[in-house]
């Protein structure tokens, strides 16, 4: 991969983690949009302190982002993003992609991208928001987890990493400047393919199932529980259970 033209970009055959590098970045004041890409890393990580595997093929990157918000907004920049990444994928790949609450993105009901974030905040405003993002690209994922799928398997050729990424960060500048303004939960909703669906939710402690109803203003999870009652889950890992909407919707 060649990123020569961007500015603030740190390009790497192999590190460990793309968060680790970012994360260094960001406390030695590296400006808004700094990215960090990686052919390769050799310790990954995924939410909920689980391995993501990444091996040659797949896009690995942390953005470092100085949003300007109060930590209580972050959640905004969170669904921009994977309204963001969503929208990227449909335009320049033809694939239509959905979100699972909060951020994966899916196509029919298989992961093609997680996302993982690190906040640094002062005085309850944010310093840094280290959003770190796989997407399963041109690699096989399917050895490692069967429920998941690439571009290149649903697309059946390869796709430009640096294509995908200069169309993501792209859709993500043009949108941060108004994200605190602007009604992306609505925009996520149309991305969404949680509403309306069985749910299983882990949290550390628990693991809660209901149907998801809705999202609310502040990106929370409205889940109703079997005896009708409804629950708002601001965390967790969601998954989507069997008797949901068919994963072609
Ligand atoms: C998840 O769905 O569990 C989140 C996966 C996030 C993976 C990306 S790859 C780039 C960045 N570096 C990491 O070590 N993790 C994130």
């Amino acid at each position: 991969m060649e990123f020569k033209d961007r500015p603030h970009v740190h390009f790497f055959e192999e590190t460990t983690s793309t968060m680790d590098v970012a994360r260094k970045l960001a406390e030695a004041d590296c400006p808004h949009m700094t990215v960090v890409v990686a052919n390769r890393q050799s310790a990954g990580r995924g939410r909920l302190s689980r391995n993501w595997y990444s091996v040659d093929g797949g896009l690995y990157f942390t953005l470092v982002l100085r949003p300007n918000l109060p930590v209580l907004s972050v959640y905004r920049v969170l669904f921009a993003a994977s309204v963001s990444l969503a929208r990227t994928i449909y335009e320049l790949c033809d694939v239509k992609a959905s979100v699972k609450w909060p951020n994966d993105i899916l196509v029919g009901d298989k992961k093609l991208s997680g996302m993982l974030s690190e906040l640094c905040v002062q005085d309850n405003m944010v310093q840094y928001l280290n959003l770190g993002i796989g997407v399963n690209v041109n690699n096989d994922p399917t050895i490692v987890e069967p429920n998941s799928v690439s571009i290149k398997g649903i697309i059946k050729k390869e796709f430009s990493r640096r294509i995908l990424l200069a169309g993501f960060l792209d859709s993500l500048e043009s949108v941060l400047p108004t994200v605190d303004k602007d009604d992306v939960i609505g925009e996520w909703k149309q991305y969404a393919s949680t509403l309306g669906r069985p749910v299983s939710i882990q949290t550390t402690k628990t693991t809660l199932r209901g149907v998801a109803i809705d999202v609310d203003s502040q990106g929370a999870l409205i889940v109703e529980l079997p005896d009708g009652t409804c629950q708002r889950v601001s965390h967790g890992d969601c998954f989507h259970d069997a008797g949901g909407r068919p994963a072609s919707d």
